[in-house]
């Protein structure tokens, strides 16, 4: 009986997560901590939530004493943390946001698993979920790789990239045993609708502007959100302790191109006129210190573990598309409310 925290298990990559490792390990206790933020929704996992190797527990990592306490009482074997502030916008108006959950939070569990686990750290693993914009912007050429400098542009990024450099400080300092990976834009079901993908989608169904930021030419390599699940599970089981691996999409589009063919696709399945959703494509003005492009090179994982993408991006584009048509109640539900009013000040 192996007891797993996964943090952050009620946001988009989370769930998928969360529901993978319930399904597929029997014999492990799954403990979801996530403080539901507006990005976190237990409606992404109501499927798994009966399962009896699932427990939700309502929680924030930035509360020191909650968190030691949990360490204590439940003696996890290995922690997979991915909750964060995730969206680069909303760092612009808030960094100290970012910085309270993604560093001081991400502290809070390195010192608990520290103290908890002094003395048995062959047997642990704490495994920090990252992103490839700590690596800063691309110009036209080249590829992130592990040993690519940190460059962060953004608070968001800042804060990730500060949380990793912790998170290898105490591997280092106090061999903590930990492997980081750093993963490219992600895209799917469960997706929070103020990230690219997602807003248009639900911008294209309510015949709503679609704000492409600057000129469009914004590069991002996209991963379906499930082939990084996977290579999360083989991560944690696999990677070797003390290493950085990146994972990415090797599908690197242009913003404008991939909204042109989410304008195609969403015409097809409306039953559109061809064109009735590009016609919503609107220029807005650009996200200040908005990273050009950002491509990963992903064979140190596809190498060393043999991980790769198993979903085209037709085929994922498809799939995603079809679950935001079949859940217009849950598009419904997270749109109304808080996030009404930060798109209003973010778009009009
Ligand atoms: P998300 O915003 O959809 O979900 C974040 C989750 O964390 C939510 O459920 C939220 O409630 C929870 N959370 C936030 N603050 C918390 C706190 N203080 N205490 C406890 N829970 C809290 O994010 P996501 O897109 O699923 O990203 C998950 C992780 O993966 C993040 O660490 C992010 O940096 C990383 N990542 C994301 C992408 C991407 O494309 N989305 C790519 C690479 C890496
Ligand atoms: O690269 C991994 C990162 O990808 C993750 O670490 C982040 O958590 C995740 O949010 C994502 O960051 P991006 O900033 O790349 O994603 P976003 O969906 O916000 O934007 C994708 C591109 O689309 C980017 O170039 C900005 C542009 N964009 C975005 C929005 C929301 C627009 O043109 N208009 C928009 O309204």
């Amino acid at each position: 009986m192996k007891k797993i925290l996964i943090t952050g298990g009620a946001g988009f990559i989370g769930s998928h997560v969360v529901r993978r490792f319930v399904q597929k390990y029997p014999a492990y206790q799954i403990y979801n901590l996530d403080a539901l933020t507006y990005a976190g929704n237990l409606e992404n996992i109501t499927d798994i939530e009966q399962a009896p190797n699932y427990t939700f527990i309502k929680g924030d990592i930035t509360a020191e004493s909650f968190i030691n306490h949990l360490f204590e009482q439940h003696q996890f074997d290995g922690v997979i943390h991915l909750a964060a502030e995730s969206h680069v916008d909303r760092s612009i108006e808030d960094p100290l946001a970012f910085v309270k959950t993604n560093v001081i939070g991400t502290m809070h569990l390195l010192n608990a698993a520290k103290k908890q686990w002094e003395g048995k750290e062959a047997t642990k693993r704490f495994y920090h979920i990252s992103t490839d914009e700590v690596y800063g912007s691309l110009g036209a050429e080249g590829l992130f790789t592990e040993t690519t400098p940190y460059d962060p542009n953004s608070p968001y990024s800042a804060s990730k990239a500060s949380s990793d450099h912790f998170v290898r400080a105490y591997g280092e300092t106090y061999g903590l045993p930990y492997v980081i990976t750093n993963c490219s834009n992600n895209y799917g079901p469960n997706h929070f609708p103020e990230k690219l993908i997602p807003l248009f989608i639900n911008n294209i169904i309510n015949n709503k502007a679609l704000p492409v930021y600057g000129n469009g030419k914004y590069t991002r390599d996209w991963l379906f959100v499930e082939d990084h699940a996977v290579a999360i599970d083989l991560v944690f089981h696999e990677g070797k302790n003390h290493q950085t691996y990146n994972i990415g999409g090797f599908n690197e589009w242009q913003n404008i191109d991939l909204v042109k063919l989410l304008c195609q696709i969403m015409d097809v399945k409306l039953g559109r006129v061809p064109g009735t959703s590009e016609a919503l494509i609107t220029y807005v003005k650009d996200r200040p210190g908005h990273d050009l492009r950002y491509a990963i090179d992903a064979s140190k994982i596809n190498k060393e573990l043999g991980w790769k993408p198993s979903v085209t991006f037709e085929q994922g584009l498809d799939r995603t598309v079809d679950w935001y048509l079949a859940n217009e109640t849950w598009l419904k539900n997270v749109t109304s409310g808080e996030y009404a009013k930060y798109y209003e000040k973010q778009y009009e």
